[in-house]
């Protein structure tokens, strides 16, 4: 792939576009393009035409009050997001439709169809309000893609509880400041999770993390049984299965929920060591959920329909759980990994179920293509119609591969371009409407404004990059950052006077298509997860042999970014190899496996400028074999020397 440099003059040079048949365009949801003018003349107009997809106890009159940056839609409407997503389809012909298709990696399956599902998440609703959870309480949930977690999330949000799900691949101390920050009292886990062949103890983790929490309850499902090896705290711990079974079998009234009443709360990176709690609220978050299934996936009612993301990521929240399901979907659901037990577990699942929509991350379809399309091409992929990538950039060759071996050229693909704080997909083509390119998410989605800006908040013209930027509020955008609204507006509005700042480079091409270039800020991508150099500098700074360190992401060919850190050692420690490894390990145990450096460097000085502000740049050019940028800041250039040769020894 070569240095984002040269990536970014392959992406700017690429002049392939593809155009939806003419019968994907005429069967599509979205098939006039006068949506576009019309939304963005009055995309409150719009937004509310899309709110009627939903149903209201109480119907809204106001659209948007915007007093950036704080923004409140409809907030006069009630609504529960569980009666959407679950119980008004099972008065209606979905009652007996799957919902969920799930398949765990061992290879045991389930299904649950929309009035099983309700059934479910009625008995999960009364089990919680036995615990003593009521609305506006935090729920954290730590649990493997299994079905119970998304009947905990359905369950909490009929009550009105607020959910906090910390993905099962954080580690304990990252799970115990998530239950910190968002002050939750109920933890719902499992005694562990099944993980390519092996074993994630999720139970052990949950039972370090709880400590010096008020976490009072901790509900545990039994998932992988005995070799787990998980114990139970008397007084402390219940079994999910003992409590669902004593419950009664009776509906659970849906709490109604003012539709700026918070759904969840969920944590991601930014600049500072701090994740933050990013607030989502029921109505607004529902509609760009919805809206974006019927128009981004042009989602009919006999789709059958995989997102390969863990609901422990927004992806998983929005497009796995809250849009496909209150849109009456059918949705795949699978617990583990792609390569388990071999390299066509996706493949074999796709001609299982006869997927039709299929959504995956760049990372995975590059993995795919470094394991070879004979995987994919020994199965019977013809369902599949439409197919989308989220997380980062797309380069052109994976996309190409994508469309040609998994697409057989017949598919769509919607390059979906959004974030943890906008909900749901902001730039991303309506799939019967515009021809897409390889790499480029093309334009906003209806009802969405997006500029690219240059660093004086002017607009860049056509043929040029910048700062992209979100210029109105839109319904599911994030209402601030959980006890931190001051961070809230400083991070997201502190740059240009009420306009949204994601944090992402772009360039604005002739056809006004958006190639989005990567963050601009110290958040590193490793795989389409968002990783803060700064969390991974203080778990390496935690450690007692390390003085300073310095993270910066490199380019990767699979992963797209790597960790590299840089490390000062303190007085009298010798570097080694087993100290490497043992720093690893140090920040898997800090942060969680996705977070661990791909190489670490010792060095005896970090390149600082005379203000003693590190260098990162110069890091990333030594990182990635670059010719050197400026170092005229530099205070001592004979550090750079020293590092220099360091690194091409590595190699
Ligand atoms: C960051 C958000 C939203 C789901 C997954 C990640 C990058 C996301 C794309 C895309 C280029 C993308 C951006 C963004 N990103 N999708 N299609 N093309 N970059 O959510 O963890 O909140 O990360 O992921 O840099 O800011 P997240």
């Amino acid at each position: 792939m070569g240095t984002p440099a040269d990536h970014l003059d392959t992406l700017l040079k690429e002049t392939r576009s593809f155009a939806p048949s003419s019968e994907f365009q005429g069967n599509a949801n979205f098939n006039d393009p006068s949506i576009y003018e019309r939304a963005l003349e009055d995309p409150e107009g719009y937004w509310s035409e899309q709110a009627k997809h939903l149903d209201w106890f109480t119907p809204y009159t106001k659209i948007c009050e915007w007093n950036p940056p704080h923004a409140a839609w409809f907030s006069d409407g009630t609504l529960n997001a569980t009666y959407n997503a679950v119980d008004r389809h099972r008065a209606t012909y979905r009652k007996n439709k799957a919902a969920i298709l799930w398949e765990g990696e061992p290879g045991d399956r389930r299904v649950l169809t929309y009035d099983m599902l309700g059934r479910e998440v009625d008995r999960a609703a009364h089990m919680l309000a036995s615990l003593g959870v009521k609305k506006g309480d935090r729920v954290a949930i730590y649990l493997p893609m299994i079905p119970e977690l998304p009947i905990t999330m359905l369950a909490c949000a009929k009550i009105g509880a607020i959910h906090t799900i910390v993905f099962a691949g954080f580690s304990s101390s990252s799970l115990r400041d998530r239950i910190l920050d968002a002050d939750a009292n109920v933890l719902v886990t499992a005694d562990a999770g099944h993980r390519r062949g092996g074993i994630i103890p999720l139970k052990a983790n949950a039972d370090d993390a709880v400590d010096g929490t008020h976490v009072k309850t901790m509900v545990v499902v039994n998932r992988v049984g005995a070799p787990s090896g998980a114990t139970m705290t008397e007084g402390r711990d219940v079994a999910w299965e003992t409590l669902m079974a004593e419950m009664p079998n009776t509906p659970y009234p849906c709490e109604p929920m003012n539709a700026e009443d918070i759904l969840y709360i969920l944590y991601t990176s930014g600049t500072t060591g701090k994740p933050k709690g990013i607030v989502h609220t029921t109505g607004g978050y529902l509609v760009g959920a919805n809206t974006s299934m019927r128009s981004v996936f042009d989602l009919k009612d006999d789709d059958v329909y995989f997102c390969t993301a863990d609901i422990g990521w927004v992806t998983g929240h929005t497009y796995i759980v809250y849009g496909p399901l209150t849109a009456g979907a059918t949705v795949v659901m699978y617990e583990g990994a792609p390569d388990f037990p071999n390299r066509d577990r996706f493949w074999q699942i796709i001609e299982r179920y006869g997927v039709t929509i299929f959504y995956t991350a760049p990372t995975s379809i590059r993995t795919f293509m470094k394991w070879g399309p004979q995987h994919p091409a020994a199965y019977d992929l013809s369902s599949l119609r439409l197919m989308g990538t989220v997380g980062e950039p797309i380069n052109p060759e994976a996309w190409m591969w994508y469309h040609e071996h998994i697409g057989h050229g017949n598919c769509p693909i919607v390059d979906t371009w959004w974030q943890t704080e906008t909900g749901c997909a902001m730039i991303a083509p309506l799939p019967g409407l515009i021809n897409t390119k390889p790499g480029s998410a093309t334009r906003p989605v209806p009802g969405i404004s997006v500029a690219v800006f240059d660093e004086h908040g002017q607009a860049v013209q056509p043929g040029s990059g910048g700062y992209l930027v979100i210029t109105k509020p839109w319904p599911s955008m994030l209402r601030t950052i959980w006890r931190d609204d001051e961070r809230f507006a400083k991070t997201y509005f502190g740059q240009f006077q009420g306009i949204y700042l994601p944090g992402d480079g772009a360039h604005l091409d002739e056809d006004r298509y958006i190639w989005i270039l990567g963050r601009i800020d110290d958040v590193i991508n490793v795989s389409g997860h968002r990783i803060g150099t700064m969390e991974v500098e203080s778990a390496l700074v935690d450690h007692k042999s390390v003085a300073e360190a310095a993270v910066i992401g490199r380019a990767h060919e699979i992963k797209g970014q790597a960790i590299t850190a840089f490390v000062t050692l303190k007085e009298g420690v010798v570097a080694s190899p087993e100290l490497v490894a043992e720093l690893k390990q140090h920040v898997v145990i800090q942060i969680g496996a996705m977070a661990r450096p791909e190489e670490i460097l010792f060095t005896a000085e970090l390149p600082k400028t005379r203000s003693a502000k590190i260098m990162r740049r110069l890091l990333r050019d030594i990182a990635e074999g670059r010719a050197l940028g400026d170092t005229t800041t530099l205070a001592d250039p004979s550090v750079i020397d020293a590092l220099k040769s360091q690194y091409q020894d590595k190699e």
